[in-house]
């Protein structure tokens, strides 16, 4: 199986996927890292690994036409890598609906997007949920991988696990333990993703 992962950050969860995928646990070929920066430490690590890498940047107070020119370029980007399944993986940025119509290989087959995202959805969607989570005193919160719909983290939920909020957390120390489970759960999804075991809309 074929993958693009999109990253705006660190790209921890990518390493485990990148490790994964060396070690020969992971039965996924990562095609390329794209990212909207520059300076994501994600892309440095795909590089060690020799992978290729793309960036789509998008400037600050863009207009919806930018925006949309952006949308345009991406998935000209990612398609150009023909992938099976489009990942973002702490990719901080919001697609649009054609951006998503339009993820179609040039055999005809559509790409589904999928997501990483550090809290139990429906439950604190959005840029901040690990603070949300944390402002909002539950007890336990986790991560879910889902497919991206034209909304904002509300597309169908393929896996979730659970993490304890333990007393004394702030949200650096609980974001840690999160993405140690959210690793697992991603690495998981991509191998059942690979034997067809998830159908996506
Ligand atoms: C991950 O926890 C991911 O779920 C989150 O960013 C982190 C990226 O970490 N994504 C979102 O919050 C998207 N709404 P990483 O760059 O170290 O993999």
């Amino acid at each position: 199986m074929r993958i693009v992962v999109l990253v705006s950050g660190s790209g921890s969860n990518l390493q485990a996927v990148i490790d994964a995928a060396q070690s020969g646990d992971l039965p996924v070929e990562i095609a390329a890292v794209g990212s909207d920066k520059p300076e994501a430490y994600g892309l440095e690590r795909a590089r060690s690994a020799g992978i290729e890498t793309f960036i789509a940047p998008l400037q600050k107070g863009a207009t919806p036409e930018q925006r949309q020119e952006w949308n345009r370029r991406l998935g000209e980007a990612v398609l150009s890598f023909e992938p099976d399944v489009l990942v973002s993986s702490g990719f901080m940025r919001i697609v649009s609906a054609e951006f998503l119509d339009t993820l179609v290989r040039t055999d005809g087959q559509a790409v589904p997007m999928i997501n990483t995202h550090p809290a139990l959805l429906p439950s604190f969607p959005g840029a901040h949920a690990v603070r949300d989570a944390l402002a909002h005193g539950v007890k336990v919160t986790g991560c879910t991988v889902h497919q991206v719909d034209s909304g904002v983290d509300t597309g169908p939920i393929l896996a979730q696990t659970a993490v304890e909020v333990l007393p004394g957390d702030d949200e650096p120390t609980l974001h840690e333990r999160i993405k140690t489970a959210e690793r697992d759960l991603l690495n998981r999804v991509l191998a059942e993703t690979a034997r067809g075991e998830h159908t996506f809309s």
